[in-house]
């Protein structure tokens, strides 16, 4: 069989490798890929959501399979399945489920479902004063997609008046900050949960701890994604059954039966569990409708059942038929990132704010092939060299009976790597 991925990150190697482990797969494109991806996938220079229909109908592309949220939200799944192409993702409706933090906030109260208290605003004047009035710290989110980075978590109210300027008035976020939904901020244990739906049945996936932070010690700006590990520390069995109890399962059907939306594909809950006398209560913060970055990097490589399976299952409404089977090594991510640089006009900070691309890249050829290295901003020039092309880099996934090992692999081999203004966490998985 043919599949073809869409995206260029991390978590789109991820994807394709594993796609290309698969018995059942001969060939794994990828739209539009990167220097990573080449080595294992052929690269296709397809960029709109039309140039890649054309693409899977020209070579007859068996399966499709989205990472990111932009081409879902562009309504490719709808225009795949107009010309009778298999592709497994939420449809352009579903997909407002992460395009409009807004109108999801509004239906997931529709729906009773664990919500922090929020406003949503199209006025900044009238989001300052609701600030002022409710006086409790809270995160403003602007409304449409914003690559991850859209939610500011503020501690007074000057921090919230200076995020609601930020994103609706300078925009920092373009239009996408036309709207904002101001959400009391919650203390708690953060947690993403991961499941496959075919729109009725869910699977969960296994846990994944994530690391936002740019910095060590969780300091320093939110950004995509620093590092991971799985499995999770706390996430047990009982908790898995409250999240799909209260979350995944009123959620699904909620969206189906309320609002006529078949949501098919990967439901990644970003969530807050909340302790309420003895009652943990998993509060939704964001719905995302793909694979994170770099959460996939982990939960594929422990995936030993074949993703083409647990695909066809999702796409004919079979799912409640597929049991999961996982590794139990722990796998550990480490996201190298262009960190701060000098350029022609002084001083890059790096990522997330503004880096330098184009940077050479040695030592990705002498990492173990016992460890994967799967690469997000990387091209390669005319002569071959490695370079950088975006602000996380590429990382580095270990594998270990325990997160100690999984950690000191992995830290082992990212010395191996080196690129101008290079950084990464050091602490991740050091509990
Ligand atoms: N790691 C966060 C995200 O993929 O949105």
């Amino acid at each position: 069989m043919k599949v073809l991925v869409i995206g260029t990150g991390g978590r789109d190697h991820a994807i394709a490798w594993k796609f290309a482990q698969s018995r059942r797969v001969k060939q794994v494109y990828v739209a539009h890929g990167n220097a990573g991806i080449a080595e294992i996938a052929t690269c296709v220079d397809a960029r709109t959501i039309t140039e890649m229909a054309d693409f899977a109908e020209k070579e007859r592309i068996d399966l499709t399979f989205v990472g990111p949220e932009k081409p879902l939200s562009a309504g490719i799944v709808d225009l795949f399945e107009s010309r009778g192409l298999a592709i497994v993702g939420p449809n352009q409706q579903a997909s407002r489920l992460e395009s409009s933090k807004c109108d999801t906030k509004v239906m997931l109260r529709e729906l009773g479902i664990p919500i922090p208290e929020f406003e949503v605003f199209s006025d900044p004047e009238k989001a300052r004063d609701y600030v002022r009035q409710v006086g409790y710290p809270v995160v403003v989110k602007a409304d449409g997609l914003a690559a991850g980075k859209g939610s500011l978590v503020c501690s007074g109210i000057p921090d919230a008046e200076a995020a609601i300027r930020a994103i609706m008035e300078e925009r920092i976020f373009g239009d996408a900050g036309a709207r904002v939904d101001i959400e009391k901020r919650l203390n708690g244990r953060e947690l993403s949960f991961f499941c496959f739906t075919d729109g009725y049945s869910i699977v969960p996936m296994e846990a994944v701890q994530d690391y936002k932070r740019a910095r060590d010690n969780d300091e320093g700006k939110n950004t995509g994604g620093m590092g991971a590990y799985s499995p999770h520390p706390w996430l047990d069995e009982v908790l898995v059954q409250t999240i799909m109890s209260q979350v995944a399962e009123p959620l699904i059907q909620g969206v189906r039966e309320k609002y006529g939306m078949l949501y098919r594909g990967i439901l990644y809950l970003g969530l807050m569990l909340t302790e309420e006398g003895a009652q943990t209560i998993p509060q939704v913060l964001e719905i995302n409708i793909r694979l994170g970055d770099p959460e996939a990097q982990v939960i594929l490589p422990r995936l030993d059942t074949d993703l083409v399976d647990v695909c066809e299952a999702m796409l004919t409404g079979r799912l409640k038929d597929v049991r999961l089977s996982w590794d139990e090594h722990y796998r550990l991510c480490l996201i190298a990132v262009s960190g701060p640089t000098k350029g022609k006009k002084g001083w890059y900070k790096g990522y997330p704010d503004r880096y330098k691309i184009g940077v050479p890249i040695t030592g990705v050829d002498r990492i173990d092939p016992a460890c994967l290295a799967f690469h997000s901003g990387t091209e390669r020039d005319g002569a071959g060299q490695l370079l950088t092309t975006g602000g996380r880099v590429l990382c580095i996934v270990s594998r270990g009976r325990d997160l100690a090992e999984a950690r000191a692999n992995a830290c082992g081999e990212m010395e191996k790597v080196s690129f101008e203004g290079m950084t990464y966490r050091k602490d991740i998985g050091k509990n």
